[in-house]
């Protein structure tokens, strides 16, 4: 197994006026290719404040993150944009779509980040990434035609574009009703069965046991971390899906 995030004696403290709140207290943490793990923890335990740093969103005050073999703790601003946009997927609890664009050019958003040039073959990837989450006959519309959890599988769809080592969720399934978020939840694990590896913040136990690894965090550390043997017959269940996924991001579009 290669390990995709490594982070060593991560701290990060925020200064507020006088006052110094300890949001991470030396966290170490590695997480393999292929792992779907869930971060839980009461409100205010650091689980968005870790989701932050792994997305290499915010710096740590101390300590040492890699990612993809490339320690990222201490690298520049252009640089740390460039790992963000290659290696890492992100979904939010809010879906965080544009709303003046349409599905297709929503799931563009990335590429347009990472300098790439939009032409037919970055559409067809867009388009068949939209399929692929069942929104083949919703390209054209815009997120406000679209339900809460049509528009978190264009989120999806997005998150995936660059073709990332990493998906870094927070609360997916925060703004949806229990059906809508299985069938998020399957989405997720279908993804991770195609080998994308998932870190997701979640509040939930029913969202969290879909995960093969739960971590439990308090007061700004890891306080448990175990294996769900559950989630992992749950996985091998589940059907194929992955030799599309693979295929339609196989071909390289810059
Ligand atoms: N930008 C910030 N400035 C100052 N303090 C912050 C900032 N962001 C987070 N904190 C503090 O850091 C601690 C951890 O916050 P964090 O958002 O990581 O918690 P969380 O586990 O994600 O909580 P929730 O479940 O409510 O989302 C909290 O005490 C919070 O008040
Ligand atoms: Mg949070």
């Amino acid at each position: 197994m290669t390990a995709v995030v490594r982070i060593e004696k991560l701290t990060k403290e925020y200064r507020l006026e006088s006052v110094t709140v300890r949001a991470l207290r030396s966290v170490s943490l590695t997480v393999e290719q292929g792992e779907f793990v869930a971060l839980m923890g009461p409100s205010g335990s650091g689980k968005s404040t870790l989701l932050n740093q792994l997305g290499c969103l915010d710096r740590p005050t101390n300590g040492r993150y890699i990612l993809a073999n490339e320690d990222v703790s201490r690298i520049d601003d252009d640089r740390l944009s460039e790992i963000r946009s290659k290696y890492l997927g992100f979904i939010f609890q809010s879906y965080n779509l544009l709303p003046q664009y349409t599905v297709v050019e929503n799931i563009e958003v990335p590429l347009l980040y990472q300098g790439c040039r939009l032409n037919e073959k970055t559409r067809l990837r867009c388009v068949q990434l939209a399929q692929l989450v069942g929104l083949g006959d919703r390209l054209d519309h815009r997120p406000m035609q679209l339900s809460g959890g049509q528009q978190q599988r264009v989120a999806i769809a997005r998150s995936l574009v660059n073709d990332p080592h990493v998906i870094l969720a927070d609360e997916p399934t925060g703004n949806l009703d229990s059906r809508t978020s299985d069938e998020i939840m399957q989405m997720l694990m279908k993804l991770n069965d195609a080998g994308k590896t998932i870190i997701m913040v979640t509040h939930e136990n029913d969202i969290a046991a879909w995960a093969k690894r739960i971590i439990r965090m308090r007061d700004g550390q890891i306080e448990s971390d175990e294996q769900n043997v559950r989630a992992e017959i749950r996985h091998e269940m589940s059907g194929a899906f992955s030799a599309s996924l693979s295929s339609l991001l196989a071909e390289a579009i810059r």
